[in-house]
């Protein structure tokens, strides 16, 4: 944290299993196909749902800001809150290949989700929460909180695993073992297991998260599932194709039954009055 333009707020504390070796394995991640089709994506859902820019969106758990970053250079005020502090120096290290005006619209905030109204205040136009609930032990405060802290009619955007595919990348790659194991789990709502970063994180029943966000005061917007064909990919980069590859991924995961297969659910809710 060493760039004096960057406003951050050393105000943290730390909730819930925060790994701090998650740093580096994202960013490798990140630069995969998987980590791409998933990025890609998530952007284009959020250019076609979230209110015009400019307005002010809270990224809980924003990591190293991907998401932050193409907001801004959108004209969109991003704040990141996140506790792990090797996630916001990734953040800062991709913010320093932005233009100053896009950093100048970068704020970030050293903390759990659970103090973002205290720690980045209320009323926003868009909440996110992207890949986070999966490490939390209950998703269900944490989302009363982006409902509590978004504005009337604004947008909240949630992507968690999906734990009624969890079978299906193990079955595309052959694990036939694993595959059965996971099928079990699956009948139970939550499902716990190490993904793609090493690190223990549970599925979720889209189902369920919808009906928490909506029981938390919001109504359901869209769903869309992230990684139907590529999910079981393992660390292939992208190729010369990766437009067409996008365009397959959005189209199936706009629709069922794709999308309830899509290794994420990506729901968009709306703040109710
Ligand atoms: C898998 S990364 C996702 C980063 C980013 N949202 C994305 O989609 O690329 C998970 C992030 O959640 C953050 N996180 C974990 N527990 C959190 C909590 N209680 N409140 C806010 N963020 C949390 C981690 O520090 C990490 O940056």
């Amino acid at each position: 944290m060493t760039n004096p333009d960057l406003r951050i707020s050393d105000n943290s504390w730390v909730r819930g299993a925060v790994d701090h070796a998650l740093a580096p394995v994202y960013q490798a991640h990140t630069a995969t196909l998987r980590g791409i089709v998933r990025q890609r994506l998530v952007t284009r859902a959020l250019r076609a749902y979230l209110p015009g820019p400019p307005g002010r969106v809270l990224d809980v758990g924003g990591g190293d800001g991907t998401q932050a970053i193409a907001l801004a250079r959108v004209g969109y005020q991003v704040t990141i809150c996140d506790p792990d502090p090797d996630m916001l120096g990734e953040a800062e290290k991709n913010l320093l290949g932005e233009t100053d005006a896009i950093r100048d619209r970068v704020t970030l905030v050293l903390g759990d989700g659970h103090d973002a109204a205290q720690l980045a205040g209320t009323g926003w136009d868009a909440t996110l929460c992207h890949g986070v609930l999966m490490y939390l032990p209950d998703p269900a405060p944490l989302l009363t909180i982006l409902a509590a802290i978004t504005r009337t009619g604004g947008t909240i955007s949630v992507i968690g695993k999906n734990a009624n595919a969890l079978a299906l990348r193990a079955g595309l790659q052959k694990r036939w073992h694993d595959a059965i194991t996971l099928l079990d789990e699956e009948s139970r709502a939550t499902t716990t297991e190490i993904g793609n970063l090493g690190v223990p994180s549970r599925g979720d029943d889209p189902h369920r998260i919808q009906d928490l966000l909506t029981a938390a005061g919001t109504e359901p917007v869209a769903w869309h599932g992230i990684r139907v064909f590529t999910d079981h990919l393992g660390d292939t980069p992208p190729g010369p194709d990766l437009d067409t590859v996008l365009d397959a991924e959005w189209t199936a995961g706009s629709r069922d039954p794709y999308r309830q297969i899509a290794r994420l659910y990506h729901l968009i809710h709306t703040r109710r009055p």
